[in-house]
């Protein structure tokens, strides 16, 4: 009988995708099985984030559940990036961690569970032409890492000290996998990585000629793949080959996260971005202009030490001009190893709320006025979810949630919805 793997998983879609990975390794090549629940579990494993410091915090006290409620002799492992920035210490805080597995080490899992105590943690460990085994929790919507790591060290950021520095996927690796996932089923294919656009910059061992642009349009050639998303491209490599090829290609969906994080030259300038406030306008308005239906989405920072009220003004102002469809925006938190971690300045909390309040009711405004036009728009949807009382939901081209009345059978189907009633969280429509 197989054994059973409970595994909880925080943080980004790399993370989702690592999670992916490490199910297929396992159920592979040691014959586990998932389980929802962690009480049945022989092992338990909790996939970190640790980009904010919130998350951190609660890992250990996951742990303290865990331990509470698991089987015995079942195994606990820590793995993605808190794995990565904290290692041996979370043997010291929870000696009941069976083993510590940081980001960019995920095809040591099998090794992992096996020795007692392992710890991998070697962020320079190149994983990046590993075949993983095959596992994915959508058919419809495979996610597939086109690069490891991130070179940019945007000061704020702990991603650098936890997945290393940036590694192109090869160009066979992706391909094949892409093939792969349409056979099975995929509509939709997701790339990830931390500057997706950087791709092909740096391979470490084969010697490609490719961008990001190329490596679109050759997947987009693959038969049976309908629509191509990606996360996240950074504003710096927004050339006007990309824009071209994310405006031209029909199976290319029309929305883009671009991380602004700033809208204050100043800001922009500590945070180490390595674009202008003028850059990242010029970008995404000739995109709005390239592109009608196009969403822009992206990641706002308030309060990185030093930010003034001018400051948070230019973000509100760029807030204003591009009337983002989407906004993720987070307070700064210091992280260890960061530069803006010791800077002077830091901003108290109280006031650093204050503006993250301001942010997300300006952009409730906006969002309202965005959400309203939508009514009796035509638009397609990539069903992929069911519903409570016969409904169910999917993405827009352009990445509207959409739920309309319907049953299992127009899942992984693309078809046209009315919508008739847009609200800001989902737009209810009916089938065309
Ligand atoms: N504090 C707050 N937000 C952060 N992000 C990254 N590091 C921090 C930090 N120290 C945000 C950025 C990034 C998103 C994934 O998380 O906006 O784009
Ligand atoms: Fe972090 Fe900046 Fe790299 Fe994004 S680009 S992962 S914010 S260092």
């Amino acid at each position: 009988m197989s054994k059973k793997l409970f595994i909880q998983t925080l943080g980004c879609n790399m993370n989702v995708r690592d999670s992916e990975h490490i199910i297929a390794e396992l159920s592979q090549k040691e014959d586990y099985a998932l389980t929802t629940e962690p009480s049945e579990a022989d092992l338990i494993l909790i996939n970190t984030c640790s980009v904010r410091e919130k998350p951190v915090h609660k890992l250990f006290s996951e742990i303290g559940g865990f331990e509470r409620i698991k089987k015995r002799g079942a195994k606990i492992g820590v793995c993605g990036c808190t794995a990565s920035h904290l290692g041996a210490e979370i043997f010291k805080r929870a000696p009941t961690v069976d083993f510590v597995l940081g980001a960019r080490n995920v095809s040591k899992i099998t090794q992992a569970v096996k020795t007692p105590k392992f710890i991998g943690t070697d962020i320079n460990y190149d994983e990046s032409d590993f075949a993983f085994a095959d596992f994915r929790n959508s058919i419809y919507k495979s996610f597939i890492n086109i690069m490891i790591g991130c070179d940019k060290h945007c000061t704020y950021c702990i991603v650098p000290h936890t997945r290393g520095d940036e590694l192109s996927i090869p160009f066979h690796l992706i391909y094949n996998e892409a093939v792969k996932a349409s056979e099975k089923g995929a509509k939709e294919l997701f790339l990830l990585g931390q500057n997706v656009n950087n791709y092909g910059k740096r391979f470490s061992k084969t010697h490609e000629k490719m961008d990001f642009s190329d490596l679109l349009i050759r997947l987009s050639e693959i038969k049976g793949v309908e629509r191509i998303r990606f996360q996240s491209p950074h504003p710096l490599h927004a050339d006007d080959k990309f824009l071209e090829v994310f405006t031209q290609n029909p199976k290319i969906c029309k929305c883009l996260h671009l991380p602004l994080q700033s809208g204050s030259n100043a800001i922009l300038k500590a945070m180490k971005r390595g674009y202008s406030r003028q850059w990242y306008l010029n970008r995404a308005l000739k995109l709005r202009k390239m592109c009608e239906n196009v969403s822009i989405s992206t990641d706002i920072i308030v309060a990185f030490p030093g930010e003034s009220e001018e400051d948070f003004k230019d973000t509100l102002e760029v807030v204003n001009e591009i009337r983002f469809e989407q906004i993720f925006s987070f307070k700064y938190s210091p992280r260890p190893l960061t530069v803006a971690a010791t800077m002077p300045n830091q901003i108290p909390s109280e006031l650093a709320s204050h503006r993250l309040s301001t942010l997300q009711a300006r952009h409730n405004e906006i969002l309202d006025e965005i959400v309203a036009r939508q009514r009796f728009q035509e638009v397609e949807v990539l069903f992929e979810e069911l519903r409570e009382n016969q409904n169910v939901a999917g993405r827009s081209n352009n990445n509207f949630l959409v739920q309309t009345k319907g049953s299992e059978e127009m899942l992984g189907k693309i078809q046209k919805v009315r919508i008739t009633n847009p609200r800001r969280m989902v737009l209810y429509g009916e089938l065309v």
